[in-house]
């Protein structure tokens, strides 16, 4: 069996990792080392293993693979260490660090599985799940990008809270409970003027007080319209990132499918909301378009109408699912071929934790032979 080292399973994503790998009994067929940076000594999620120090080189060489949640900060740290002494196993990681190097792969195998089993024929070891938004459009456009019919594609994005990390979400909360303990009682009494109460709200948000260590910004009752660092070229390294790692997940030359937009931090919890215009290389009827988007396992495609839209196309409505919703499908007024589309996925499956494991499978059953 694989010996395969697990860092950061105590995180938002590696939490998700490790169910995921109990619900598909994917411990039956690996032997698990925990490694963790603050914990080492503690007790692991599977009875019976330890928890080694994420920084002990000497036992992490010896493993025949390295799955890691723990950020781009440690694979920077730890990946040099291991090339130093030449660590020949593979390197799974779910930070961006190694998305853009030549020796690494980004693996989202419903769209290029076969990119990921030439890349293992051909010797490589470096192995990084996507951009969440961007892994989320491209497993819920799969079917029209297998035909490829996608020439461009405005994102415009409503990323979650999850997507910045654990601290955020629990600032995001707390934003809300202050909001609630400072204003109840004018929210619950229906005689207060309704400007009075937003201007009571608005002052709560806006006070000195209010927790914006890790967002630098409130997030409830509002919307922050940056994500990650500024390029100083008008655009975020999110936006920066949509299509430099789509077109390599995709296989196709940087710029091949132009994608732009604006990535937004919303207040949902853990799903994702991509509003995507999109060019088709050809001309097409919405019916045309969606009986092609329906021939993929992994979507929820939702009728354009309100009742199903409020009821199936919501962060709340794809909490904890590995399907991603698509609906809003309609042929754009602005001009030929061109169309809009909604997606919307759980960040934490399809947008970070859910490729390593599948990726993780795919490496069990190359090394068995099982695929070639
Ligand atoms: N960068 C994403 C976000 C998270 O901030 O929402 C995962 O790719």
């Amino acid at each position: 069996m694989l010996k395969v080292g697990l860092v950061g399973y105590r995180g938002m994503v590696g939490s998700v990792l490790v169910n995921r790998m109990i619900e598909e009994d994917d411990f039956s067929k690996i032997t698990p080392y925990f490694f963790s940076t603050s914990n080492h000594g503690g007790t692991s999620p599977i009875n019976g293993y330890p928890v080694y120090d994420a920084n002990d080189i000497d036992i992490m060489s010896k493993l025949d693979c390295i799955i890691t949640t723990q950020g781009s900060e440690y694979t920077n740290a730890i990946l040099p260490k291991l090339e130093q002494i030449n660590y020949g196993g593979y390197f799974i990681d779910a930070s961006s660090a190694l998305r853009m190097r030549d020796d690494a792969v980004i693996i989202l195998d419903p769209v290029n599985k076969l990119q990921i089993i030439e890349s293992l024929q051909s010797g490589i070891r470096y192995f990084a799940g996507g951009n969440c938004s961007i892994t989320l459009s491209l497993i819920g456009l799969s079917s029209l990008f297998k035909e490829n019919l996608i020439e461009w594609m405005s994102m415009m994005t409503y990323q979650a809270a999850s997507g910045a990390g654990a601290k955020h979400v629990r600032e995001l909360l707390c934003q809300m409970d202050i909001i609630s303990a400072q204003n109840g009682g004018l929210i619950n009494d229906q005689t207060t003027p309704i400007l009075k109460l937003i201007e009571m709200v608005n002052n709560t948000i806006t006070s000195k007080k209010f927790p914006i260590n890790h967002f630098h910004a409130p997030l409830a009752g509002n919307i922050i319209p940056w994500i990650d660092a500024d390029l100083n070229n008008g655009s975020s390294k999110e936006e920066w990132k949509g299509e430099v790692e789509a077109n390599k997940i995709l296989g196709l030359s940087p710029g091949t499918v132009k994608i732009d937009g604006f990535n937004i931090r919303v207040s949902a919890l853990r799903s994702h909301s991509m509003a995507i215009t999109m060019k088709l290389t050809q001309n097409m009827q919405s019916k045309e378009v969606e009986d092609i988007l329906v021939k993929n396992e992994w979507i929820n495609y939702v009728p354009n109408n309100k009742e199903c839209t409020i009821r199936y196309l919501t962060p709340v409505a794809t909490y904890n699912s590995l399907k991603i919703a698509i609906g809003r499908l309609k042929k754009s007024s602005v001009g030929d071929s061109i169309f809009h589309v909604f997606a919307i996925g759980d960040q934490l499956l399809w947008g970070a934790s859910e490729p390593l494991r599948r990726m993780l499978n795919l490496l069990i059953d190359w090394k068995k032979g099982v695929i070639q």
